[in-house]
């Protein structure tokens, strides 16, 4: 495998859509909203509010990570979306991805980055991920997607 990840070219739309058609996690209204943020980062680039970095093997998308930086705050940012596609799952790529995304962010002067995720058995290997990576729980709220989905909010200081 030779993982390549730089910015979302617009050509990756149609890939990126149907990567995120894979994902048995995500509904079908979190696959639009998801294509929103991409839409609008492919729209309006980084002014936009989104970064999006994508991880390619040889021309293949394997996953996309979107996040920007938190309005109204100094530096906190917050991770909107990750996901890497089932065939290329475990194997590093989402750790890559993730640490791309935080170099981004530790280069525009961010400090704090939030991702929020359920706490329902879909997401235990996610959860799993973010606390591999150093995220810490900081906030729960019960029945917040659903009941007894609750919304878990994840934490990590850049140094
Ligand atoms: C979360 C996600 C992006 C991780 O990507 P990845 O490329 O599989 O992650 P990596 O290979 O870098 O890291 C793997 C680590 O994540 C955790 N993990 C990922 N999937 C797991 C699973 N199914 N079961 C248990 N742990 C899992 C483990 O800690 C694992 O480490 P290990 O292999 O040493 O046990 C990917 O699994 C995914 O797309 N999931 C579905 C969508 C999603 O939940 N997105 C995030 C919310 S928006």
């Amino acid at each position: 495998m030779n993982i390549n990840i730089r910015p979302m070219p617009p050509d990756y739309r149609i890939q990126l859509a149907g990567l995120l058609a894979e994902i048995p996690q995500f509904k079908t209204d979190e696959v639009t909203v998801a294509l929103e943020l991409i839409d609008a980062y492919l729209a309006g680039g980084t002014q936009s509010g989104y970064h999006i970095l994508v991880a390619e093997n040889t021309g293949t998308i394997a996953g996309y990570i979107c996040f920007g930086p938190t309005p109204l705050t100094e530096s906190t940012w917050d991770i909107y979306w990750e996901a890497v596609s089932p065939h290329f799952q475990r194997q590093g790529i989402g750790g890559l991805l993730l640490k791309a995304a935080e170099k981004t962010i530790g280069g525009h002067n961010g400090k704090l980055v939030l991702i929020e995720t359920s706490s329902t058995p879909l997401y235990y290997g996610t959860r799993g991920f973010y606390r591999k990576h150093g995220y810490r729980l900081i906030c729960r709220i019960p029945d917040f997607y659903s009941p007894g989905d609750n919304r878990l909010t994840y934490s990590k200081i850049l140094s």
